[in-house]
């Protein structure tokens, strides 16, 4: 985990141009801490908005859930087509139905970041915050790639 960390540390160094230019708005480098502190302090994800068709409490598939809400920032939002536009935070927060948060997992856009597999951070916190995984997650990618012409997103669908 803490090698995990700082592999993802240098990988933001090295990455420091390419998110930094992402817009005038200050996003985060594609860090664990950092997009957590971006979601939950600078702009909280609960005052995002959902995708229509998949608000409130929704029933999740496994691996997931039992329940989960799903958020997504503005840029997210105008994004009319896959891909997503750089930049696009989507957080889903897995809990059970009387609201007792299990976990938060959250993707973040970054231009450069990982190009073979849509571009996607991936991160998996704890409900207090901690960071149980972070990075360019297997995982994860193998499978919402099953979406990949829908740019990894499952609960949402482009045209
Ligand atoms: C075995 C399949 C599977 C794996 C592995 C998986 N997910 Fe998902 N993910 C889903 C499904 C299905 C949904 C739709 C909502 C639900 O059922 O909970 C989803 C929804 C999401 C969403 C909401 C946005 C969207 O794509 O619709 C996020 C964010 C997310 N997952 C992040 C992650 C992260 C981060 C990981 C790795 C730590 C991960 N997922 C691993 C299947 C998976």
């Amino acid at each position: 985990m803490k090698l995990l960390l700082l592999a993802t540390l240098a990988l933001n160094l090295a990455l420091a141009p390419a998110w930094a230019a992402a817009g005038p708005e200050q996003m985060p480098p594609p860090q664990a801490q950092a997009l957590w502190n971006y979601i939950t302090k600078t702009s909280p994800y609960a005052k995002w908005g959902q995708w229509p068709g998949y608000q409130g409490l929704q029933s999740s598939r496994s691996p997931h859930g039992p329940y989960n809400r799903v958020f997504v920032n503005q840029t997210g939002f105008d994004s009319t087509k896959a891909p997503l536009n750089y930049g696009t935070i989507q957080v889903k927060v897995a809990q059970t139905k009387n609201g007792k948060v299990k976990d938060i997992v959250a993707m973040y856009k970054v231009k450069g970041y990982n190009p073979q597999a849509g571009d996607w951070f991936w991160a998996k916190y704890s409900a207090s915050g901690q960071a149980l995984a972070a990075g360019k997650l297997a995982g994860c990618i193998r499978c919402h790639g099953v979406l990949g012409d829908n740019d990894y997103v499952m609960v949402h669908q482009f045209r």
